[in-house]
């Protein structure tokens, strides 16, 4: 497995696969990874002839100073995790690499980026379709694959790479969980047990939902209130958002859901009485009406 650090290393590379007809996918993460990554890996290896995995904890994308000096870094367990996965190229670029001396270029997706995560993370959209472009243009991948799980990012990143007229196919993969049914995420390894625990209320909030329309719920504002109270359950779960939105624009839902809908959340697990770290954890599920 190949570890590159610079941009220009890389294009040449990503040439050279073009000039031998080799199809190249990229998984772009911010590393820490787990079987959520790996998943988006293995969905690649049966798109493409090469797996390139990115890892870089990209600044411009944190709106919280605490939180981007806080995202966990593993770089070791990282590259062993790609080997065994069976990555062929990690691409571990330092920040200058990335935004070299003077940059002052961004590239933002405005109406898509505006709400649920975009309206309680000013410029965090902007970060990272700036990053992903710019990702994009130094690996050169005919396909890259993103994952579920950050709904609105995929949605952002589709509509970037047709806006732009970029050459590269956008795929999306489903949702990892653990056993108890939250998402994996790198930000979990910040959760304290009790913190963990409380965690499962997402999930519990998404099938209360579903097993409502399965129910033959249709009414939006009861929806989000069943939403609501299971989350109140959790007393270390603040709510940032929950939302009904349309899975392709993400305008507003209707009053009464006929279409498949997403059902997005956000919330802060906050710290407890012993201290502990406050996490901002997301999940999301598309509701199928009829
Ligand atoms: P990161 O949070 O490391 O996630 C990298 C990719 O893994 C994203 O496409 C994300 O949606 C996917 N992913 C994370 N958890 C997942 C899970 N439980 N199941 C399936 N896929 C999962 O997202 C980013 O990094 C950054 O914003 C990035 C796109 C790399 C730009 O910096």
């Amino acid at each position: 497995m190949e570890v590159i650090r610079g941009v220009r290393v890389l294009q040449a590379r990503a040439d050279a696969e073009r000039a031998a007809g080799r199809r190249v996918a990229l998984v772009p993460t911010m590393g820490a990874l787990h079987a959520g990554h790996l998943s988006l890996v293995e969905l690649a290896r049966q798109r493409a002839d090469r797996v390139w995995l990115s890892i870089f904890v990209n600044p411009a994308q944190f709106d919280d100073p605490l939180d981007l000096a806080r995202y966990p870094r593993v770089m070791d367990d990282d590259l062993e995790a790609c080997r065994k996965a069976g990555v062929d190229l990690v691409f571990a670029p330092p920040a200058q690499e990335m935004y070299p001396e003077g940059a002052d270029t961004c590239v933002e997706v405005t109406a898509l980026a505006a709400p649920l995560c975009g309206g309680s993370r000013p410029g965090h959209f902007r970060g990272v379709t700036t990053v992903v472009a710019k990702l994009l243009s130094a690996a050169r991948p005919q396909l890259a694959v993103f994952g579920e799980k950050d709904f609105q990012q995929l949605a952002v990143i589709r509509r970037m790479a047709r806006d732009l007229l970029l050459d590269v196919e956008i795929l999306g993969a489903p949702i990892v969980r653990e056993p108890d049914g939250l998402a994996l995420s790198s930000r979990n390894r910040n959760l304290d047990p009790e913190a963990r625990k409380q965690a499962r209320v997402l999930v519990a909030a998404l099938d209360a939902a579903e097993a409502l329309v399965a129910a033959g719920e249709r009414d939006s504002g009861r929806l989000l209130a069943r939403v609501r109270e299971e989350i109140g359950q959790a007393p270390r779960a603040l709510l940032d958002y929950a939302e009904l939105r349309d899975p392709e624009d993400l305008g507003e839902a209707p009053a009464r859901l006929q279409a498949p809908t997403l059902l997005a959340l956000a919330v802060h697990m906050e710290p407890g009485p012993d201290g502990g770290e406050r996490v901002r954890l997301i999940d999301n599920r598309v509701l199928r009406p009829g």
